[in-house]
């Protein structure tokens, strides 16, 4: 019944107090998490003990990052982080529309900024694989060089303390939030970051909606060498196939849309890059996960991980605990020893 803005600051009021308590919670760990060797694996050289993260933007700024842990999660990638703080879009920017699973949010990249969530995962434990996922500071008048400064700058303070870097090219609610979809800003930019030493996987997160001509430009960069992996993908712009009432979904006006509505779409990019690439980009499968057939789905069609944020929203704390005892359940009915061996069958 809460505003959503309002049901988030609470929840993350919670975890905060959570895993600060002293004994609490790793008393209550065994409630949430699930011990079976299936589900570990080594993707980006980095390991994992279950396949199922926390996706962005729901820990902008690295402040819960024990919590997720703590719930079950085997990974979290905090931000989108940028280089300057940034307050976002005017509120109301985050809606539920329960009848589709689903949210429309145009947040508009608030964050602390860079300095402070270095800072902040400095001070957290980070006990599981922490992404930090960075992105171009939401303003109109930084573009070209400056873009590519901006980015850098966050860059540099953030790699230190993460085990990977997602730079998310596919932010659909700044002007110029898809800058980086052009192959050569792209290919010149992560061509800077890896000037510098001792750098952790660097994956590059697209939009649902990016067109195949865009997606070619993208992989070409991968297939240079000069990024590790995709996270595919982020919420649409569009508004098709949703079952809620129109005049509403109109009102709310623009913004990403996120959970079931986008499931299948995610799959089928997943799939046509697995195929594309012959299982060669690793893949973070992110896009309607609330359940273990929905993850299972995902890396069938070639994800070695999953993320989900909306799922979390509507089927509560325990989303990971299911997912993962659903997911033994079903490799071992499928024969599967490992995650790793189910990735792509869909497409092999
Ligand atoms: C309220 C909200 C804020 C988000 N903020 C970010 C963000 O800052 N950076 C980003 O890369 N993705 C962001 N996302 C997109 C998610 O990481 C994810 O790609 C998308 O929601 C699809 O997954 P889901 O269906 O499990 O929610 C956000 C999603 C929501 C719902």
């Amino acid at each position: 019944m809460l505003d959503p803005e309002r049901a988030h600051s609470l929840a993350s009021f919670f975890g905060k107090v959570y895993q600060s308590t002293p004994l609490i919670p790793s008393a209550l760990d065994s409630l949430f998490t699930v011990e079976d060797g299936a589900l570990i694996s080594d993707v980006f050289g980095l390991d994992f003990a279950n396949p199922v993260g926390l996706a962005a933007g729901f820990d902008k700024n690295a402040e819960l990052v024990d919590f997720f842990a703590h719930l079950g999660f085997g990974f979290t990638e905090v931000g989108s982080v940028t280089a300057k703080p940034w307050s976002g879009n005017k509120k109301p920017r985050m809606f539920r529309l329960p009848d589709d699973c689903a949210i429309i949010n145009r947040m508009g990249l608030n964050n602390y900024g860079a300095q402070v969530v270095a800072s902040n995962l400095e001070a957290s434990e980070r006990p599981y694989p922490v992404g930090v996922n960075i992105t171009k500071t939401a303003d109109n008048d930084i573009i070209g060089d400056k873009a590519i400064e901006d980015i850098l700058f966050s860059f540099d303070i953030l790699y230190p303390s993460a085990d990977y870097i997602t730079f998310n090219i596919s932010c659909p609610n700044t002007k110029d939030g898809k800058t980086f979809e052009d192959p050569d800003s792209l290919d010149s930019l992560l061509r800077e970051m890896r000037k510098r030493e001792s750098i952790p996987p660097v994956l590059v997160k697209i939009s649902s909606d990016i067109g195949h001509f865009a997606l070619d430009g993208v992989l070409d960069v991968g297939y240079r060498g000069l990024f590790d992996g995709l996270v595919v993908a982020n919420t649409t712009s569009k508004r098709k196939g949703l079952v809620s009432d129109p005049s509403y979904v109109e009102k709310i006006g623009v913004g990403g849309l996120s959970g079931h509505p986008i499931r299948e779409r995610s799959s089928q990019l997943i799939r046509l890059i697995y195929s594309l690439t012959s299982g060669r980009m690793p893949v973070i499968g992110v896009g309607g996960v609330d359940s273990a057939e929905s993850a299972y789905d995902k890396i069938k069609s070639g994800a070695s991980l999953v993320q989900l944020y909306t799922g979390m929203i509507y089927q509560g704390p325990f989303v990971a605990r299911d997912i993962n005892s659903g997911l033994s359940e079903l490799l071992e009915k499928d024969g599967f020893k490992s995650v790793s061996e189910a990735v792509g069958v869909y497409v092999r």
